[in-house]
């Protein structure tokens, strides 16, 4: 009669650890399909490579520098210009080819005459429009190399390219086009969505 209650006890014991045991291993099944689908809500490299937007911090972005992000695998610029670099660009205006950008190399809410949303934070795609270098930055007044009447702006060593501090392209040179301003909003004013455009009010 002992043994009898001994081995319903083993039974009970038996099946009280199954149902742990098969307990523990849904929660790891649980776990397991649930991390893949946490890492499927973020926007994976693919998403990226294919155009979903970025968002870049600005803050850090001190007057007159400029840094580099990458978007759709290519180089984007934003520069925060200083008031002396937009003060140049209406001096320049009689050099370069499409002075009122009127070609569409930038999103409507850049189509002014510092081809940006705010003037000071300049944003665009640093590859030349003939063949697609990567053009220089070159903020400084009349370096010798680039002359005495040098404003500031863009030297691509290529086939020799000039662009203002807007990307406006000068006249007589192998760029056909000014710079490409991507579509890009304030998120807020340290925070900018390159890749989508300001909602139309
Ligand atoms: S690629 Fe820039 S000037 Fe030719």
């Amino acid at each position: 009669m002992a043994d009898e209650v001994n081995e319903t006890d083993v039974d009970t014991e038996k099946r009280r650890f199954l149902v742990v045991a098969t307990s523990i291993i849904g929660g790891v099944g649980v776990v397991a399909t649930a991390v893949p689908f946490v890492v499927s809500m973020q926007p994976s490299e693919r998403a990226k490579a294919a155009g979903a937007p970025i968002e870049v911090d600005i803050s850090k972005i001190e007057v007159g520098q400029k840094i580099d992000v990458e978007w759709r695998g290519k180089v984007v610029w934003l520069i925060r210009r200083t008031p002396e670099m937009l003060a140049s660009l209406p001096k320049l205006d009689s050099r370069v080819a499409d002075p009122k950008s009127e070609a569409p190399q930038q999103p409507k809410d850049c189509k002014n005459e510092y081809r940006s949303i705010k003037p000071e934070l300049w944003v665009a795609v640093g590859i030349c429009t003939h063949l697609g270098c990567s053009p220089t930055f070159r903020p400084e007044i009349a370096p010798a190399d680039l002359g005495p009447d040098w404003l500031g702006g863009f030297f691509c060593p290529c086939h020799q390219s000039k662009f203002d501090l807007a990307g406006r392209v000068y006249k007589g040179v192998p760029a056909p086009l000014n710079l490409v301003v991507p579509t890009y909003k304030y998120l807020s004013d340290t925070l900018v969505r390159i890749g989508e455009e300001t909602e139309a009010k």
